[in-house]
């Protein structure tokens, strides 16, 4: 997001050898590279507790550059042995040797003390980390410092809470990169721009015009290999409080005084504050038993490998909710999430009110289709209008059309969401990132149905989810099935 440029700088990364780091953050990282957005000196340095040489290091950096496709040209090959290093932090003095090797690698580089700490960490491994930085004053430095922190912060209200208590203890909230990747999405920022850059968006997007609010993150996947977390967390924690609050906040909140990190992040906060508390009757959950999935059975979730056979953890949630504020009140704001659904699908459909005469309801006999506006997240970026518009020859036939824009058909590749979010924590531009205060509010909303959890309705593998939440998402699947 950030048009600034990027200091010399060192780059921390700790749970260096874990996935994240193998798939997003090297190949991303390497990406930029490639962009030329490093100045000289900058280097990167994986932290760990088990035992590797730098040199073991730097050949698993150009095996997880090869695996994510990329050609090992002797520039990638030098770029890993130069600038990739690593630092095991077991053992009691981890964090005093992190010191002393930043400090050695700073004076080997000529670097100004700017550092950036990432934690691609195991959640139940953030305060030790944060506390082991803090403890050592790895919190500040003769340039600036910055900590980076993966989802999901905190498992509900209160640990999200304590959580944040123990950043601040040691870091500044300006110095405090919460990550939600879907923000790094080009998709994602793109609804700030449609929102605020278009004459045409602002006078239509309120109570007066609009009917209902739809944002959906569909996945056919299951939950492949990650039933010990999926396990603990569930639909609610792994997309809910995250990924379909911060589209819930950005589809909701007003105009920004500025575009400013914290002008942006004040709307987002307010917007979140402003939902009235979650009704029980208003939420669904499910969890997918055996089905089809594209011609092929599918198992049902308790039959996963890793998941208790009695297991209530709900693979799918549709939430109907309200933002009341005077923009909002009374529009019907749902939230739908699952796992093995029949396609995977983000995307949030904005549906009209109709017009307020049936003018052509003796021709159309029925009533007029709305407008709706459906933004594509992913795949196949981009959104759709539709209109009525005459069926030609017959007398006064309606038919939907549509307006339709794909970012596909005008650009090549779109930035990886990590790239995008590296870029801005390299460049101090917190626009993406999560507040203290906006976490916090996400858990207050969603928090009380994760102690009061529902009742978990079953919906076969394959299908739009259990025939209960028809009801509340008003009798139809996702907008975009049909
Ligand atoms: N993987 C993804 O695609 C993805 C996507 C979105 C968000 N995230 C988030 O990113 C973070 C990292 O995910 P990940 O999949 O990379 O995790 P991971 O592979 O399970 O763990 C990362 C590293 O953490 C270290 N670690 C594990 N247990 C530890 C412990 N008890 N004490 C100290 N260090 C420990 C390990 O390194 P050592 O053994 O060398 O210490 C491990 O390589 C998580 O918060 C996750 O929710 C991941």
């Amino acid at each position: 997001m950030t048009n600034a440029t990027t200091e010399p700088h060192l780059f921390v990364i700790l749970g260096g050898r874990g996935d994240l780091m193998h798939r997003k953050l090297l190949p991303a990282l390497y990406r930029l590279y490639r962009r030329g957005l490093f100045p000289a000196g900058c280097c990167f340095l994986g932290a760990g507790r088990g035992e590797s040489t730098d040199e073991e290091f730097q050949e698993y950096a150009r095996g997880s550059l090869a695996e994510a496709g990329f050609t090992m040209t002797p520039d990638a090959v030098r770029w890993c042995n130069e600038s990739i290093f690593y630092q095991a932090i077991g053992g009691d003095d981890g964090y005093r040797k992190l010191a002393d090797r930043i400090q050695a690698l700073e004076q080997a580089r000529d670097l100004p003390g700017n550092r950036i700490f990432y934690l691609a960490l195991p959640p139940s491994v953030f305060p030790a980390s944060i506390e082991g930085l803090g403890e050592t004053g790895l919190n500040q430095s003769a340039g600036w410092t910055r900590l980076v922190i993966e989802k999901p912060f905190g498992r509900d209200l209160s640990t999200a809470e304590e959580l944040n208590r123990l950043v601040h203890r040691y870091f500044a909230e300006e110095q405090v990169y919460r990550i939600d990747h879907y923000l790094g999405k080009e998709t994602v920022q793109n609804l700030l721009v449609f929102r605020f850059a278009n004459a045409l968006t602002e006078p239509i997007w309120n109570r007066e015009r609009v009917e209902r609010v739809e944002i959906t993150v569909a996945e056919s996947l299951g939950i492949e290999d990650r039933s010990g977390y999926y396990e603990k967390a569930g639909a609610m924690r792994d997309m809910i409080q995250n990924h379909l609050a911060q589209l819930l906040t950005l589809t909701a909140m007003e105009v920004p005084g500025a575009f400013e990190a914290d002008a942006i992040r004040n709307e987002k906060v307010k917007a979140l504050r402003a939902v009235t508390p979650l009704q029980p009757d208003a939420v669904v959950f499910g969890q997918y038993t055996a089905g089809e999935m594209g011609g092929k059975p599918a198992a049902g979730y308790r039959d996963e490998a890793g998941v208790a056979p009695d297991s209530e953890t709900e693979s799918y949630v549709a939430i109907r909710l309200e933002v009341n504020n005077w923009r909002w009140q009374g529009v019907p704001f749902i939230l739908r999430t699952g796992k093995r659904l029949p396609r995977r699908t983000s995307q949030i459909v904005v549906t009209f009110r109709r017009p307020p005469v049936a003018l052509f309801a003796e021709f159309r006999g029925e009533s007029v289709e709305p407008n709706r506006l459906v933004i594509t997240i992913q795949p196949d970026e981009g959104f759709d209008l539709s209109f009525e518009v005459k069926a030609p020859e017959e007398p006064y036939r309606l038919e939907t059309q549509y307006l339709r824009f794909r970012y596909a058909d005008v650009h090549t590749g779109l930035p990886d969401a990590y790239e995008t979010l590296l870029l801005d924590v390299m460049n101090g531009d917190a626009t993406l990132f999560v507040r203290a205060d906006e976490v916090e509010a996400a858990w207050h909303l969603f928090s009380p149905l994760l102690e009061n959890r529902p009742k978990v309705y079953p919906y076969a593998a394959g299908t739009w989810g259990p025939k209960e939440a028809d009801e509340l998402l008003g009798g139809d699947g996702p907008w975009a099935t049909r």
